[in-house]
């Protein structure tokens, strides 16, 4: 066969492989079709690095040993991690995912500049344009990513990083970064400038995350997800790999609308967040006047009445059912409750959580059945006539001021509108404030009783005492 063939058949399996990719993002929108959607994207990737073995420029022997040592090496450190790392670590090992994708990206670039400068070759315009790109955006995703790691992992400190006049500092790295770009277009040959440029996207990087406060580190990560995409579509024009590009670019996509499906929930902006030093821990914004407001505290016995004759039910998760790890007790009681004929559902907040699709994975651990879920418009729908609403280690997700408040922080967030339920309980551990640290009106509410506990407890509690109920008639 030719290599001209070859190439063409390879080609070929590429559109299969990204038909693949694509097909496999429709399917994760569903929580029902979200593992087969995963399975199909790695077959796409299977085929395309297949495929990628028989290209002709591989020049055999040597090069296939170094490739078997990276495919072998990168296979057993993610089937390591895969194993053991818990899924509350899930948004830190996508950050450092983030951060490789994008060194890959940047060195990929510096090889193929290199490869070129020894073949003495003049290297065409959009060439050097795109390794300088993959250079800057790979290297800036690896430091920041970095950063965001080790912010959520508690290694550097999570509040946010402010070095004094840091947006004169920031500009003037963004400028050194503009300038060795420019530098290394017009004089590809010199390769200090790959060098000075990888440095000064690497220092960008750092700029950019230190500010950020930990709890915001989510935004960040999906905004460094997007640009390990970019680096990678730009790594992939350098070396002509359309599949490279295709994956890139559908990365570089999704990335930035799940920055934007994040801000949007929570009501921010992308610069306020980049910008805003939101979310610092131990921030205490209060709302109000100070004053006491009164509220009711029930005791599990009471709050198992409630439950135990409740026709309809609609349980409100967040960040504290992840932190008290009780998904598996709650979803003990709603089967309790479903059994004796109580029609029960999960309202999710998209926010809801400290990543995207916390609770959905929190509640799949525990094998929720998927015709429970409900996302926040649909729930919503069903609130009015949900006879007891039950919130779990959820705060800011269902604060009304987010509705009333024009003045809070949070207003025009979504919400779920637990308070529209006839009852509501709300199980955590004491009255203070969720992630944005401001004050809950739902708490005072005439129809919300306060059950306080750490939600694994209180949950148990609640399953005996519904079951004995239940069982006694
Ligand atoms: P939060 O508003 O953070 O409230 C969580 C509540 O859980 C706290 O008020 C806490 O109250 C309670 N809690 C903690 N540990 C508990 C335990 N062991 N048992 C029982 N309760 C416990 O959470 P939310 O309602 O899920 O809202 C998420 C917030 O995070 C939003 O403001 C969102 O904008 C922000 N955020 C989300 C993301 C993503 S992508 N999900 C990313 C960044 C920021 P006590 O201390 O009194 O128990």
């Amino acid at each position: 066969m030719s290599d001209e063939d070859l190439i063409n058949l390879i080609n070929a399996a590429y559109v299969v492989a990204a038909v693949l990719f694509i097909w496999g993002m429709a399917q994760l929108r569903r929580p029902s079709t979200a593992r087969r959607g995963n399975q199909y994207a790695a077959v796409g990737m299977a085929i395309a690095v297949g495929a990628t073995l028989f290209n002709p420029g591989i020049d055999g022997g040597s090069a296939f040993i170094w490739i078997a040592a990276g495919i072998l090496s990168g296979a057993i450190i993610g089937a390591f991690l895969a194993r053991t790392v818990e899924m509350t670590q899930m948004p830190e090992m996508v950050a450092v995912f983030n951060g490789f994708g994008g060194l890959a990206s940047a060195l990929v670039a510096g090889a193929e500049l290199i490869r070129l400068n020894d073949l003495d070759a003049d290297i065409d315009l959009d060439i050097v344009i795109t390794i300088a790109l993959s250079t800057a955006i790979g290297a800036l995703t690896l430091s920041g990513s970095i950063v965001a790691a080790a912010k959520l992992h508690g290694t550097m400190n999570t509040n946010p990083i402010l070095i004094p006049a840091r947006n004169i500092v920031s500009l003037v790295v963004a400028a050194a970064v503009l300038a060795f770009g420019v530098l290394l277009i017009v004089d590809p040959d010199a390769t200090v400038w790959y060098i000075a440029l990888a440095a000064a996207a690497l220092l960008l990087g750092y700029l950019v995350a230190i500010p950020i406060g930990g709890a915001d580190m989510p935004v960040l990560v999906a905004l460094f997800n997007s640009y390990s995409g970019l680096a990678a579509a730009a790594a992939g024009f350098v070396i002509g790999n359309d599949v490279l590009i295709i994956t890139g670019a559908l990365v570089g996509a999704s990335g930035l609308i799940l920055t934007s499906i994040m801000t949007r929930a929570m009501n921010r902006s992308v610069t306020n967040v980049m910008f805003g030093g939101f979310g610092q821990s131990g921030a205490d914004v209060t709302s109000g006047d100070g004053e006491q407001r009164p509220y009711r505290s029930v005791n599990a016995d009471d709050a198992g009445v409630m439950l135990a004759y409740a026709n309809s039910a609609v349980f409100v998760v967040g960040y504290g059912l992840a932190v008290a790890q009780a998904q598996h007790d709650l979803r003990a009681l709603a089967d309790i409750m479903t059994n004796k004929g109580c029609d029960v559902k999960y309202g999710i907040h998209p926010v809801a959580g400290r990543m995207p699709g916390h609770m959905n994975v929190l509640l799949a651990e525990a094998d929720v059945p998927y015709d429970q879920l409900y996302d926040i418009e649909e729930i919503n729908r069903e609130l009015e006539n949900a006879e007891i609403a039950v919130v779990i280690g959820a705060n800011d997700v269902v604060n009304p001021q987010a509705r009333s408040n024009p003045g809070s922080p949070i207003y025009g967030m979504p919400i779920i509108d637990v308070d529209k339920a006839a009852n509501v309980i709300v199980m955590k551990r004491s009255m203070a404030s969720g992630f944005s640290g401001i004050d809950n009106d739902l708490f005072y509410l005439d129809q919300t009783s306060m059950l306080f506990g750490d939600a694994k407890k209180s949950l148990k509690s609640l399953v005996t005492e519904v079951e004995d109920l239940v069982k006694n008639g």
